[in-house]
């Protein structure tokens, strides 16, 4: 609906238990976009051997309380049977090839197939024109940057800002959403 009225849509996906960072990452979110929806999704995929997803922790009442505060419009928190409906197993990874198996990949064998592939999955649901990404896990950045250019077959403009030190790139998604927009819910208007 905020697109069909020509709003620009921004978009920060987190895992939660949000803190001073995250909320820069929604004030320049604000500052690119007209709509602000965040994402809390503690995603088991990119969670490896050894990496306990199950202590991950869990904040939800108090990030809410945070995200209201920092005008954020809307929160999508799907379940995990919403963003991998096959259980356990997921068949389909978006896996971004000499990118993701350097650096800190090396050492976390599927953990940036993870974050691609669940990004890529929030990416066609919330279809932002904006997602901002914390300057702090740069690999990560460089990996979305890169499947999102290549998925959308688009020149994603990208930039480092030094000011708010966060990357933000610029999503021209052409996925339709679907039932999903009921989970998105509204949490404050401005
Ligand atoms: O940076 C994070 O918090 C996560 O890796 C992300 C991008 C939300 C994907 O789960």
């Amino acid at each position: 609906a905020w697109r069909a009225q020509g709003l620009k849509v921004g978009f920060v996906p987190t895992m939660g238990n949000l803190h001073a960072g995250h909320m820069s990452l929604l004030a320049a979110a604000r500052f690119r976009a007209d709509r602000v929806i965040a994402s809390i999704f503690v995603n088991p995929l990119q969670f490896g051997q050894g990496e306990d997803y199950n202590q991950y922790p869990r904040t939800p009442e108090e990030d809410a309380r945070l995200l209201q505060g920092a005008q954020c419009d809307a929160l999508f928190m799907p379940e995990v049977a919403e963003l991998y409906p096959e259980g356990g197993t997921q068949a389909t990874l978006v896996s971004v090839r000499g990118l993701a198996d350097v650096l800190c990949g090396a050492f976390r064998p599927g953990h940036f197939d993870g974050v691609a592939t669940v990004v890529a999955k929030l990416f066609g649901i919330v279809q932002p024109d904006v997602a901002v990404f914390g300057e702090k896990d740069f690999q990560q950045f460089v990996i979305i940057r890169r499947m999102t250019r290549e998925r959308t077959c688009s020149r994603v403009n990208s930039r480092i800002d030094r000011k708010t030190p966060v990357a933000d790139a610029a999503i021209r998604s052409t996925k339709t959403a679907t039932a999903i927009t009921h989970t998105i819910t509204a949490k404050s208007n401005t």
